[in-house]
């Protein structure tokens, strides 16, 4: 019986100094580039919620003329988004890019992955905890679908990998 104490007591010293030295080394500045197994289980946890909250929203439907939205979706995209996405969403800004998880360009396959409605569902609502805005006060639906299809628009164009990863 005391030996099981002695072990109680051993594991639950391990672990108190183990939690002790997560504390001491846990950091709330944003200045550290993320580690790669964080960045990799944030964008899994991320594109579940995501996939989640938009397949449950109620959306309107698309603008019937793609060509004219895309083009004042990048006139709204560079006043509102580019200060954190970059011109034309493809160089992140040097805002974006010392943020906490560092700000994806749009035309990263991470953002190109996402559907329609689940780009329409960020934008409106933004992402808690990551800087990300919702823009359901700033923008009408009209325009929220502006800034969508403009932003796939960029997978068309511009390939370039990724900031983050
Ligand atoms: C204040 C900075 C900021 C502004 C302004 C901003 N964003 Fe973001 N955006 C972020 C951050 C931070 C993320 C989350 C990055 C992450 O989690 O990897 C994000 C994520 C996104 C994503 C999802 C990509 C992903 O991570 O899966 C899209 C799409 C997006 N933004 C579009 C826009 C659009 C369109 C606008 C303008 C209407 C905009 N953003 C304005 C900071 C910003």
């Amino acid at each position: 019986m005391r030996r099981i104490y002695i072990w109680l007591i051993a594991i639950v010293t391990c672990m108190l100094s183990l939690l002790g030295f997560v504390a001491m080394n846990f950091s709330i500045s944003a200045q550290p580039t993320p580690g790669r197994f964080e960045t990799w289980l944030a964008n899994r946890v991320k594109s579940w919620a995501i996939r989640q909250a938009s397949a449950r929203a109620h959306q309107p439907l698309p603008p019937a003329h793609i060509a004219a939205a895309v083009s004042r979706g990048r006139g709204l995209f560079n006043m509102e988004c580019a200060f954190c996405h970059g011109h034309n969403g493809q160089k992140t800004s040097a805002i974006g890019y010392s943020m906490y998880p560092r700000v994806l360009t749009l035309d990263s396959p991470q953002v190109q992955n996402l559907s329609n409605r689940e780009m329409y569902w960020v934008i409106e609502n933004g992402i808690r905890l990551s800087g990300m805005p919702g823009f359901a006060k700033i923008n009408n639906q009209s325009e929220i679908w502006e800034l969508v299809l403009y932003a796939h628009s960029l997978g068309h164009t511009n390939q370039s990998m990724p900031i983050k990863k």
